[in-house]
């Protein structure tokens, strides 16, 4: 299993058709570009990812794509951009997938199972789907000349993989073709067409980015988590004891007791993003006298927390927070706290209320403050 695979990503194209103001590979899917989603899909099989990109943009997609993936100048066509990927390919590499930035979805499975085929001996193989349409050959003037038997027809997608060797000769050909396969098959080469997926679909226009939008959106939906916290501190009897509320100081407000800052606000919110990801509570993650959280602040907390969520593999959608008590009055200084616990978040979107009980309870007599968060989460794109 020693095969050193490369992989070129051909994204030099101006996607005319899907109309963007900018290149097709850097138009956004669920807040990647499309070429990340290609190259993200890539990585684990790849040794060496190659990408052609529009000429001018080269350093753009070299910032993007980071170490991931090396960034070249795409050529005038698809086919010269698969050309000049070629040549810096390494010598030692023995099979190469060509792979459209214009496929963000395509999976790491189906680049396996293309790997797996030419592991087996196969030296050319591409993933087609049987087509729905009634397909005819048509000459200059529009008058059918063919009618071919759909079951034998497929729709051909990418990653196609190839021996290294022999994909560089089939690119000695002066043919401008709209696959690598078809430049093989005209060396007379046998190229093998395993089962594609409908995920691998091309984006071409608007409609087809809609589509795999609403196949991302199929695909998170039954992973979305709701979590819910609260936490309740009392009023110190040390009245130089510091009030910290919402991710803010509060002067010449008297602090709640507690073995951290005391900030219910913001340790409500952590207890909803632990119980949203299934990692338990604020307790089992960092301990009630463990002395390392001895006065830690809420701004610690919660950026810890959130590494750990993000590290369960979800992304925070937003997240809720209602303070319960009679004072401080949060209204005032409402925008403060949610910019200030949004930015902690790396700019989540967050909500803050407020309400007292009417006079009753622990809250309602001024003993102490309490405050209930819910979190949504959402699994981190694929
Ligand atoms: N491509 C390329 N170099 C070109 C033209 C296309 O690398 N000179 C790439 C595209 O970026 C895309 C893939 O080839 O990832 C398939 O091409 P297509 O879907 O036709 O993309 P565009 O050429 O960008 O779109 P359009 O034809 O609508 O302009
Ligand atoms: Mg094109």
């Amino acid at each position: 299993m020693s095969d050193l695979i490369a992989v070129i990503i051909p994204a030099g194209g101006s996607g005319e058709r899907l109309g963007a103001a900018i290149p097709k590979a850097l138009v956004h899917l669920a807040g990647k570009t499309l070429v990340e989603h290609a190259v993200a899909h890539m990585a684990p099989v790849a040794h060496q990812i190659i990408v052609a990109a529009p000429i001018g943009y080269e350093e753009h997609f070299q910032n993007l794509l980071g170490s991931d993936a090396q960034v070249i100048s795409g050529g005038s066509t698809r086919t010269q951009s698969v050309k000049n990927a070629l040549k810096h390919i390494d010598g030692k590499v023995d099979f190469v997938l060509v792979h459209d930035a214009a496929r963000p979805l395509a999976s790491t499975e189906l680049a396996l199972r293309i790997i797996d085929e030419l592991r087996q001996g196969e030296r050319a193989v591409i993933p087609g789907l049987p087509v729905a349409d009634t397909i005819k050959r048509i000459d200059m003037d529009g008058y059918v000349r063919r009618t071919y038997p759909r079951s034998m027809l497929r729709q051909i997608q990418t990653p196609q993989g190839f021996k290294h060797k022999i994909l560089v000769k089939a690119h000695q050909s002066k043919d401008e073709l709209t696959d690598d396969a078809g430049l093989v098959e005209n060396m007379g080469i046998e190229v093998k067409v395993i089962d594609g997926e409908v995920r691998a679909l091309k984006v071409t226009t608007m409609p087809d980015l809609q589509s795999a939008q609403a196949f991302l959106i199929e695909e998170v939906n039954p992973l979305i988590r709701v979590g819910i916290g609260t936490d309740t501190h009392a009023f110190s009897k040390d009245s130089n004891r510091a009030l910290w509320l919402a991710g803010l100081y509060w002067p010449d407000q008297i602090g709640v007791d507690g073995h951290s800052d005391g900030d219910v606000a913001i340790h409500a919110i952590c207890d909803a993003l632990f119980s949203a990801a299934g990692l338990g509570d604020l307790g089992a993650n960092f301990g009630t006298d463990d002395p390392q959280y001895e006065g830690a602040s809420g701004q610690y907390l919660l950026s810890e927390t959130l590494y750990r969520v993000r590290e369960a593999g979800y992304q925070v959608n937003n997240v809720s927070v209602q303070v319960i008590g009679n004072r401080p009055r949060i209204g005032s200084r409402r925008a403060e706290a949610i910019a200030t616990i949004s930015k902690i978040m790396d700019g989540v979107s967050v909500s803050v209320s407020a309400t007292t009980t009417d006079g009753m309870g622990f809250t309602g007599e001024g003993q102490g403050l309490s405050a209930i968060a819910t979190a949504l989460l959402i699994p981190l794109t694929r």
